[in-house]
């Protein structure tokens, strides 16, 4: 694929039905943990104070009113205050683990106009660019457990997980994975993670939420949780 023309990325259906048209993605399988080989679930209760909850997220507003439907599709209002949705899983997961957050942010702000920020994500991952975080996590040693979580970016991590998940030396740590997305849930981002981090312990049970749902995270987070332990 290239990023001279503006495409929508397809949803699980769209893409079974289009098949190898969609050359160079990595696409979804039907079950999204079959093929992630860690464990699903930690093996002792998660310590407040060991754990990290990091998150990418893209909200392409942060005015509340009179969104387009691409900020819409991108954010959600809690209170008044706009949060992208990845972001809004990462809020649920703080609240009920109390443990530390973490935003991953890119050095150089991305574009808020969606076409503008779709073209410039599909070219940094035909590119296999790493774009330069604006910071890395500081005190690392401190935890045991980090949750890590981004929205799917053309049925993948967002390159700046990448650039994250390399700068980083997370052995020796509990991974748990969690997204938000348009379609393709999680694609085969638990087994990329998986991979990059050969000496984590990568929980295979992922959760994934669509942008759609996002009125239930706040249950289908709870009842993921309770499912890990
Ligand atoms: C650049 C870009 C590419 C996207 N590609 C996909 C995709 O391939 N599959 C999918 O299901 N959703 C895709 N989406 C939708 C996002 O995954 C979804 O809106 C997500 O909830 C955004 O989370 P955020 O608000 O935390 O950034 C894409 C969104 C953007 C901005």
């Amino acid at each position: 694929m290239t990023s001279t023309t503006r495409r929508k990325f397809l949803t699980l259906a769209g893409a079974a039905l289009a098949g190898a048209g969609v050359a160079g993605c990595s696409m979804i399988g039907g079950d999204d943990t079959s093929r992630a080989s860690g464990p699903a679930k930690i093996d002792r209760p998660l310590d407040k104070t060991r754990t990290l909850v990091t998150y990418f997220s893209m909200p392409e507003t942060d005015a509340p009113d009179n969104m387009t439907e691409d900020e819409e599709n991108s954010t959600h209002v809690v209170d008044g205050k706009v949060l992208g949705n990845t972001q809004y899983v990462a809020q649920i997961i703080e609240k009920r683990t109390e443990g530390d957050v973490f935003r991953i942010e890119t050095a150089e702000a991305l574009p808020l106009d969606h076409g503008t920020l779709e073209d410039l994500a599909l070219q940094q991952q035909e590119s296999n660019e790493r774009p330069k975080l604006k910071a890395l996590i500081p005190n690392l040693q401190e935890y045991d457990t980090v949750f890590i979580g981004y929205p799917i970016w053309w049925y993948d991590l967002p390159m700046p997980v990448y650039t994250f998940l390399e700068q980083h030396d997370f052995s020796g740590k509990n991974i748990i994975l969690f997204s938000t997305h348009g379609g393709n849930r999680l694609g085969e981002t638990v087994e990329a993670i998986t991979e990059k981090l050969p000496d984590s312990t990568v929980i295979s049970n992922a959760f994934t939420i669509s942008r759609d749902d996002m009125d239930n995270a706040e249950s289908e987070v709870s009842d993921w949780l309770d499912s890990l332990g």
